[in-house]
C-alpha cells in the first residue's frame, strides 16, 4: 500500500541498522500497520491520507534507525511474550517528580523503596518542560523535546529509564496531545501570523463559532477557566482552549499536526519511555453539536498512534488518559463491537468512582449496575485500577444506570460531593470541592485517599475505634483495586496514609487550583516509620505489602482473564469474579459498610466450602453455622487452587447483574 519509491527509500533507511530477521519483523509489522491506518488516515485526512501515509512510515523507520540497541532488544522480547505487562506481579506508583524527590537524578534514589513495595511500572508528572508560572501541574508544555530544567536534563530522563528498565521497572510519561502551552513554538508562531501553524490550531475571528460550539460543550474547570476560548490579541482570533486560558487545543484536524505529534512519541519512546500516557485523548476531536469528547475520530487517532509505535517500538504501550462515562470508557481499550487494537492501557475511572460511591453509602447497588454495564475488556489490553490520582474525582454517575437501582443521579452525585467535603452528617472525609459548577449542579472533590478515608479525622479526634476503620477503609479500596484484575496504581503517599497538603494555597501558581491539596510533598519522615510498630505509616504501609505479596499468588489476575461482577442479597458486598481458562479464578468479596455484611456459603461452592482458600488469609471474613461473615470494611480473595473437582463459577449461584 506504501508507494514503491517509499518502500525503497524505507529499505535505505533501515538495511544498516537492522539484519535479516529484525527487518522482516519490522516490514510485518509494517505491513499489518498500513492495512489499519489507510482507512484511518482516510476517515480522519481525506485526500490527504496518500501522501501522509508514506510520511508516517517514512518517520517510523527514521525512528527505528535511531532506536537504541538494547531498546530493540527489549521489544523482541515483548513481541514473543505480548502479555508481559499485565502479569499478577505488576504494579505501578504514581508521582509527580518534583513532589517525590526534587530531580530526575533523584529519583534512582528511591528505587529501592519503590521495590520494598514492589513497584515495577512508574509513572512520573511533569517531566517534559512546561511553561513557566500556571502550567497546570505540567500540562502545559513548552517544548516535547525537553525535560523540565528544574528536574534535570534530557540526559539525566534517559539515565534513569535505563536505570529503571535495568530493574525491570517500566517508566511511563505524559504526552500531552490535546493541546500546547501558549508559549509553544507552534503557538508563538501562529500568533506571529504564519499560516502553516495558524493551522495547529483551532481560532476564529469573531464569536460566530465559539457561540455555536459553546451551545453543547460543557466546561471542564468553570470556575478557573470559564468558557472554551480565549482571545488572543496578537493572533486577533479566539483560539480553543478546553482547559485553561494558555492551553491551546491542537487542530487534529490537520495531519501536520498528527505527524509532529508522531515524532514526539517517537522520540520518548526511543529515551526508553515505555508507557505513553496519552493525555485528554477524548478531546482531540471536534463536532459541532456536541459535547467534542470521545468523538469516533479522537479513537481513530488513538489507534494510529498505537499502530505506529507498534512498527517502530513494539515493546512500548499506550495509556489511554480518558476518564469518560461508563459508556464511552472501554472504546478506548478498543472495546468495539468488532475489537480493535487502540490502547494497550485506560484508567478505570467507573471502578474508582463506584468504590468511593460505595464507601460513602455503605451499599453496593449502584456499582455492581455499573460495572456489570461495561463492555468486555479486550484480551490484549488492560485497565489500569486506581483509588487516587493528581487530578480530582468526578462524580461519573450515570443517570440510567442510578435510575436502574432507584437512585436519582444527580442527587447522589450532589450527596457525593457533600459527603467527601466532610459537610454531610456523620461523614468520615475531609476532602474539599474542586470546580464547583452551579448552573448545571456539578461539583467535584479533591483530598488525598487518607483524608478522604478518615484518618486525619480520626487522629485529629483522638478516636483509636474511628482511625482504625479509617485505615481499614484504605485497605478495603486498595484491596478491590488490587485484586480486580488490569495493572493497579498507587498513588504517592497512599502507601504511607499520607494527609491533605493544607498549605497549598500558600502558592498563588496553585491557590486557584484545589487539586494541589492532594499533591504534597512525599513525607519521607513519615516512609522512615513504616517499621515503627503502631504508626499509621507503618499501619498502612504493611496493609499494602499484604495486599501486594497476595496478588502476586493470584493467577486468575493474569493477563487474558475476564472479571465481572457477582451480586447477593446483602447491599454491602461488592463481589467480582475474575476467571481465567488457564489460571482458575478468584472471587472477590468486599464488605464496604462499617457493620458485619453477610453471604451464603454458595457463594464458596465453586471451590469447595471447607477447602476454600483466603489469599488474604481468613483475616475478614469467617464461617458461622448459617453463613459467612465479612467484618466491617473486610476484603477476601477467594482462589479455586489446589481444589480438584470444579464446581461452576460464583455467578451460577447468584443473582447475576
Ligand atoms: C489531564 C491531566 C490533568 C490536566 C488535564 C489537562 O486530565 O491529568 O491534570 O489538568 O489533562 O491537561
Amino acid at each position: 500500500m506504501l508507494a514503491s519509491a517509499t518502500v525503497a527509500r524505507i529499505e535505505t533507511i533501515l538495511e544498516p541498522h537492522l539484519g535479516p530477521f529484525e527487518s522482516a519483523s519490522w516490514w510485518a509489522r509494517a505491513d499489518r500497520a498500513a492495512g489499519e491506518l489507510s482507512a484511518l488516515f482516510e476517515a480522519l485526512f481525506g485526500d490527504d491520507a496518500p501522501r501522509l501515509l508514506d510520511a508516517v512510515f517514512v518517520a517510523v523507520a527514521q525512528a527505528t534507525a535511531r532506536r537504541p540497541v538494547d531498546l530493540r532488544a527489549m521489544d523482541a522480547r515483548r513481541q514473543a511474550t505480548p502479555d508481559w505487562f499485565h502479569a499478577p506481579d505488576r504494579v505501578g506508583y504514581v508521582a509527580y517528580v518534583s513532589r517525590l524527590c526534587g530531580t530526575l537524578a533523584a529519583v534512582a534514589e528511591h528505587l529501592d523503596y519503590l521495590e520494598e513495595l514492589g513497584v515495577n511500572y512508574l509513572h512520573l508528572m511533569s517531566v517534559l518542560r512546561a511553561r513557566d508560572g500556571q502550567n497546570d501541574g505540567g500540562y502545559a508544555v513548552v517544548d516535547y523535546a525537553d525535560v523540565d530544567p528544574r528536574l534535570g536534563t534530557w540526559d539525566d530522563l534517559v539515565n534513569l529509564t535505563t536505570a529503571l528498565r535495568q530493574r525491570g521497572i517500566s517508566p511511563c510519561i505524559d504526552v500531552v496531545v490535546n493541546h500546547t502551552a501558549y508559549e509553544h513554538r507552534w503557538a508563538k508562531a501562529a500568533r506571529a501570523g504564519d499560516p502553516r501553524y495558524r493551522q495547529f490550531y483551532l481560532m476564529f475571528p469573531d464569536r460566530t463559532m465559539p457561540d455555536r460550539y459553546e451551545e453543547t460543550l460543557p466546561e471542564v474547570f468553570p470556575q478557573m477557566a470559564p468558557g472554551n476560548f480565549t482571545w488572543d490579541a496578537d493572533a486577533a482570533a479566539w483560539v480553543w482552549t478546553t482547559f485553561n486560558s494558555y492551553q491551546w487545543d491542537l487542530n487534529y484536524a490537520n495531519p501536520d499536526v498528527f505527524v509532529e505529534m508522531l515524532e514526539v512519541m517517537l522520540t520518548l519512546a526511543n529515551a526508553g519511555v515505555e508507557v505513553l500516557r496519552i493525555d485528554a485523548v477524548a478531546f482531540t476531536w471536534k463536532r459541532l453539536g456536541t459535547n467534542c469528547q470521545n468523538q469516533p475520530e479522537a479513537h481513530y487517532l488513538a489507534q494510529a498512534f498505537r499502530s505506529l509505535l507498534d512498527v517502530a517500538a513494539p515493546g512500548v504501550l499506550v495509556k489511554a488518559e480518558a476518564i469518560v462515562a461508563p459508556s464511552d470508557l472501554s472504546a478506548y481499550l478498543g472495546a468495539y463491537p468488532s475489537e480493535r487494537r487502540e490502547c494497550h492501557l485506560a484508567y478505570h475511572n467507573q471502578l474508582m468512582v463506584m468504590l468511593w460511591s460505595s464507601i460513602a453509602s455503605g451499599e453496593t447497588r449502584l456499582a455492581a449496575a455499573s460495572l456489570a454495564s461495561l463492555a468486555a475488556t479486550p484480551v490484549d489490553a488492560a485497565f489500569c485500577t486506581y483509588v487516587r490520582c493528581h487530578d480530582d474525582i468526578g462524580w461519573a454517575v450515570d443517570d440510567a444506570l442510578a435510575a436502574s437501582v432507584g437512585l436519582d443521579g444527580p442527587a447522589h452525585r450532589a450527596f457525593l460531593a457533600a459527603f467527601y467535603r466532610g459537610d454531610f452528617p456523620d461523614s468520615f472525609a475531609a476532602g474539599v470541592a474542586f470546580s464547583t459548577n452551579d448552573d448545571v449542579g456539578d461539583e467535584r472533590t479533591c483530598g488525598t485517599t487518607a483524608e478522604l478515608c478518615g484518618v486525619q479525622k480520626a487522629l485529629r479526634s483522638g478516636s483509636v475505634h474511628e482511625l482504625d476503620l479509617a485505615v481499614r477503609r484504605i485497605e478495603l479500596l486498595y484491596g478491590v483495586s488490587l485484586g480486580f484484575g488490569g495493572i493497579p496504581l498507587i498513588y504517592m503517599g497512599d502507601e504511607l496514609g499520607i494527609g491533605n497538603d493544607e498549605d497549598y494555597a500558600v502558592d498563588v501558581l496553585h491557590a486557584d487550583d484545589s487539586r494541589w491539596i492532594h499533591r504534597p510533598q512525599m513525607d519521607w519522615s513519615g516512609a522512615s516509620r513504616r517499621h515503627s510498630a503502631g504508626s499509621v505509616e507503618q499501619r498502612v504501609f504493611e496493609s499494602f505489602r499484604r495486599l501486594l505479596s497476595a496478588r502476586r499468588g493470584a493467577a486468575a489476575l493474569s493477563t487474558g482473564g475476564r472479571t465481572y461482577i457477582a451480586a447477593y442479597d446483602d447491599p454491602a458486598i461488592l463481589a467480582w469474579v475474575r476467571e481465567h481458562d488457564v489460571h482458575g479464578r478468584l472471587l472477590g468479596v468486599a464488605n464496604v459498610a462499617a457493620r458485619h455484611a453477610r453471604l451464603p456459603f454458595e457463594a464458596l461452592a465453586w471451590c469447595g466450602i471447607e477447602e476454600a482458600t483466603d489469599l488474604l488469609g481468613w483475616r475478614d471474613i469467617r464461617r458461622d453455622s448459617k453463613e459467612l461473615v465479612v467484618a466491617p470494611y473486610g476484603v477476601a480473595w477467594f482462589t479455586d487452587a489446589g481444589t480438584s473437582a470444579l464446581q461452576p463459577p460464583p455467578v451460577g449461584s447468584a443473582r447475576t447483574v
